[in-house]
């Protein structure tokens, strides 16, 4: 069943309900109040009448025409009233009593002897009820006479029924207006979910660039479509990011595959002196380890991004280390005339890992060497600052361009100054560090400008203990 018929439904009945109540109640408060009004009244009048009678002595009581004149109170056309002798027979009556006998009630009979009054209903066929009240009379502890007033409920059925009428047409009419307000409201509150579903439907069907028109508003609908939207954009763009990433390595692949087949062929078209076959297979083997490199690489973010890379959490002196790369970069650093040279050093101790920590260092390092001109200077710096540890690599290279600072960190993304510059590269390194620096829950800053020099600076928390 469709949501909006559904809460139509609810709706409706939940207002059903509340009208029936209110119907009920108000219909039996009505008849309540208009019989405890008659009530009233009709007791009023007796015991006027009965006070009068005691006053004047209620000696012998002469006809009904003398006692409306000396009674103008008991003159009243809405009600009649009669005198009973203690046996229970009709002493006076009022003239407006004409239609048939109203005999007094054994009830009634009983209740004088004790002194009590009585309310009473009798009822007529063809005829309104009757309100009755009988109130006794005594004189010294015994009964005299007993009065009874009495009046037609006629008013108060026919107000009961005007009521009941009023309410039997307007509840009906109510229900059915506010069942269509009901319906009218939820299509239209609903109506963002049915554009939200043909969206996701046109989505499914494969076209990411679809977005929802976000309605300005902050309410459930708004946050709605725009998490669907968030989630569409990131879905777009991790596809497009795979997208991006097999053509990416594919090519990757294929540029040394190319060189080694043109090489090879070449060499193959005829008898050969041994040292080209030896150049050959020399320079096969360089592009044998760059494609293996890629390989290893790629399969580390793979395992990375599958979350299978084991990461070890123990207390890393980053000062050692440091000092250790700096040895070891500095072998590397004399091949391309470059030094690499320690600046200030403090220490420093972070939880992590301490290879993917010294993996992170030696692919900036590399990466400064690499993009250095020949005798540059490449400066490595321990800092700590608050609870941080902050790591430089500062070179004097090539530099990275403003709008590229971004890039370099997406897989196989490289400037085109780097490979102008050398050809050694996978452009899978810097996606390395900033994958381990993350598990470390650390920062990458770049500051770079082109032509001057690259600094690279890895900002990782202190180990609780040494912060
Ligand atoms: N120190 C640096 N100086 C200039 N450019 C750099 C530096 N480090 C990284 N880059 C740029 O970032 C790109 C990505 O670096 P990386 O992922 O390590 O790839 P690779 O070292 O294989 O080129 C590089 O190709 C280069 O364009
Ligand atoms: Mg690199």
């Amino acid at each position: 069943m469709p949501l909006r018929v559904r809460l139509t439904l609810w709706y409706g009945t939940a207002m059903a309900l509340f009208l029936a109540i209110f119907a009920v109640v108000l219909y039996t408060v009505m008849a309540r109040s208009l019989k405890d009004q008659v009530d009233q009244s009709l007791e009023e009048t007796a015991t006027v009448a009965v006070r009068s009678l005691e006053q004047r002595g209620f000696l012998t009581l002469l006809d009904e025409e003398e006692l409306l004149t000396q009674f103008p109170e008991l003159a009243r056309i809405d009600k009649f009233f009669q005198i009973f002798s203690p046996t229970g027979k009709i002493t006076i009556r009022s003239p407006n009593i004409q239609r048939h006998d109203v005999p007094l009630s054994r009830t009634a009979l009983e209740d004088a002897f004790t002194g009590k009054t009585t309310f009473e209903s009798a009822k007529y066929p063809g005829e309104p009820p009757l309100r009755l009240v009988s109130v006794p009379i005594l004189y010294r502890g015994s009964l005299v006479y007993i009065v009874q007033v009495g009046t037609s409920l006629e008013s108060v059925e026919a107000s009961l029924h005007r009521l009941l009428i009023m309410l039997l047409v307007t509840i009906p009419v109510a229900l059915a207006v506010s069942l269509a307000g009901g319906w009218f409201l939820a299509g239209r509150a609903l109506k963002p979910v049915d554009t939200i579903t043909l969206a996701a439907q046109r989505i499914a069907a494969g076209d990411l660039t679809q977005r929802l028109t976000v309605p300005s508003s902050s309410d459930e609908i708004g946050r709605l479509a725009a998490t669907f939207n968030d989630m569409i954009a990131r879905l777009d763009a991790s596809f497009r990011q795979i997208r991006q990433f097999s053509s990416d390595a594919s090519h990757e692949l294929r540029t040394p595959l190319t060189v080694m087949k043109g090489e090879t062929e070449l060499v193959l078209r005829r008898p050969r002196a041994t040292e080209d076959y030896k150049m050959v297979l020399e320079s096969n083997l360089e592009e044998i380890d760059r494609m293996s490199r890629i390989v290893e690489e790629l399969l580390f973010l793979s395992r990375a991004d599958l979350g299978e890379v084991k990461m070890e959490r123990a207390p890393v002196r980053l000062e050692a280390l440091v000092e250790d790369i700096q040895r070891q970069a500095g072998l590397l650093g004399q091949e391309h005339h470059v030094e690499v040279v320690l600046g200030t050093v403090q220490p420093a101790t972070v939880l992590g890992d301490e290879l993917r920590l010294r993996e992170l260092l030696l692919n900036l390092v590399d990466n400064a060497v690499k993009y250095s001109k020949p005798g540059g200077k490449v400066e490595i710096t321990l800092l700590r600052e608050a609870d941080e540890a902050r790591l430089a690599i500062i070179d004097q290279g090539i530099g990275i361009a403003p709008a590229a600072q971004k890039l370099i960190f997406d897989r196989f993304y490289r400037t085109d100054e780097a490979r102008a510059h050398t050809k050694k590269g996978t452009g899978l390194g810097l996606a390395i560090c900033a994958w381990i620096t993350e598990a470390h829950q650390g920062r990458i800053e770049v500051k770079s400008a082109i032509g001057e020099g690259s600094t690279f600076t890895v900002v990782l928390p202190l180990a609780p203990s040494a912060a």
